[in-house]
């Protein structure tokens, strides 16, 4: 089968003590298998390692139908959080124009909202929503998440309030849990069309279910050829083999872990690739960061961030190993031109293509990183598109499944998570939490 993404561990091996690698990618094989027969932590989550091959036809279809039901729409707003946004999210931002807010299209703006409860934001959402002719996809499995649920209230009032009800119900799409919630209570009352999010499959995991299907063909890209890219790694990552990208990734990052390397940071190249970094924070950090273990993930975007975080990685604490992400070729080509009077001494990078310049500060980078004792762990992969980064996510995915299970965790639950909402509803008076509520206040 052909390799759609290389692990290049070169010059990360050698931070790795003598002959201990070769017992982490047993470890990892081990963990392998453990997903793969459903024998390890958590395994009731595990829909999401067959969602590539076993989606069904009317999945695509459905997403086709509304796709061309809201051809006359603008703007949609994509309601959701954490898992529910940012999948949908990294795709739609690695794949679209960088200016696409700014440029013609054939195909809806999509906004993000519910992510954050920020007054000014959602004021400033309305404004937009009063000048364009809008719609929405909400997003939430448990249906109850308050984030979301603030903004779906406000999204729906202002549909509700410039189209009429009957109009507001075609414009509105609910992706939620088959019975649970009040999302799906709302689904069936006021009549919105839905999908469902597999029981089987957390947020984290959901981009390849409508959760991040959706608005990703709602902004135009080819879901076909993402799933086809995913379903080619679910192949590539199901095989037993120290060979296996995912086992190799989830090995590496491990045996550096066990050095001290507490900090990983994913480091891209194109700013295009802000979002899969925040979506891969995300996946690690959620699934890992359990019984106090887990390697931190932070992500850097450079050259941007080695002009803020460059002097830390190079001379800060050693605490920290490097995985970058590696585009061998832009999709676009341009040149750096020739310039008579050569002011700002620049022409001796005439006729350079800038990805060349790009390709440069990466190598340097990389020397001056491990000189300084970070190891580099590389994914290189051959251009941004949809198939590549089907692959990614679920070369990620699956490397996350892995690696949760050699640390010992379970990477599918997040029961830290609810620990600042139980704080939330207490201090905001909700029917149930009135003991907490008084406790808490006695705090502050
Ligand atoms: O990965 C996860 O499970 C979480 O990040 C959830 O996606 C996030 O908390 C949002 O939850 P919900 O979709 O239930 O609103």
């Amino acid at each position: 089968m052909k390799e759609i993404i290389t692990i290049r561990e070169n010059s990360a091996i050698g931070f790795i003590p003598g002959d201990t690698y070769p017992l982490w990618q047993e470890k990892a094989l081990r963990a392998l298998d453990l997903l793969e027969t459903g024998k390890g932590k958590g395994s009731d989550f595990l829909g999401w390692l067959r969602l590539p091959s076993q989606t069904a036809p009317t999945v695509y279809e459905q997403i086709k139908d509304i796709c061309l039901d809201w051809k006359d729409i603008e703007l949609v707003v994509v309601i959701g959080i954490g898992g529910s946004y940012l999948g949908a999210r990294a795709v739609i931002e690695a794949l679209s124009h960088s200016f696409s807010a700014l440029m013609p299209s054939s195909t809806p703006y999509i906004v993000f909202a519910g992510q954050n409860i920020g007054e000014d934001y959602l004021a400033e959402l309305e404004d937009l929503m009063a000048v364009k002719s809008s719609a929405c996809v909400v997003i939430s499995k448990s249906g109850t998440t308050t984030e979301p649920a603030i903004a779906f209230r406000l999204v729906k009032q202002h549909l509700l309030s410039r189209y009429g009800k009957e109009e507001t119900r075609r414009r509105i799409v609910a992706i939620t849990d088959k019975s649970h919630g009040a999302l799906r209570k709302m689904v069936n009352s006021e009549e919105y069309r839905s999908f469902i999010i597999p029981s089987d499959v957390g947020g984290r995991f959901s981009v390849f279910t409508p959760v991040g299907l959706l608005p990703i063909a709602l902004a135009g890209i080819d879901i076909q050829e993402l799933m086809e890219g995913a379903r080619d790694m679910e192949k590539i990552t199901a095989l037993k083999t120290g060979n296996n990208p995912a086992v190799r990734y989830a090995a590496l990052r491990n045996a550096l872990y066990s050095t001290g390397k507490k900090i990983e940071l994913l480091v891209n190249y194109h700013p295009k690739l802000h979002y899969v970094t925040e979506w891969w924070k995300q996946l690690f950090g959620e699934s890992e960061g359990k019984e106090h273990k887990g390697i931190f993930p932070a992500g850097v975007d450079f050259t941007t961030d080695l002009h803020s975080m460059g002097q830390y990685i190079q001379d800060g604490e050693r605490h920290l190993f490097e995985t970058v992400i590696s585009i061998a070729a832009p999709n676009r080509s341009l040149a750096i031109p020739a310039d008579e009077g050569d002011n700002d001494g620049l022409n001796f990078l005439a006729g350079k293509r800038i990805d060349h310049c790009n390709k440069m500060a990466e190598l340097g980078t990389r020397l001056a990183h491990t000189d300084g004792g970070v190891p580099n762990l590389r994914i290189d992969m051959s251009s941004l598109n949809a198939y590549n980064l089907g692959a990614l996510l679920y070369f990620f995915q699956k490397a996350c499944g892995i690696s949760g299970y050699i640390l010992g965790v379970n990477p599918f639950d997040q029961e830290g998570v609810e620990a600042y909402k139980k704080n939330m509803f207490a201090l905001l008076d909700k029917s149930g939490f009135e003991v907490q509520g008084a406790l808490l206040r006695k705090r502050l």
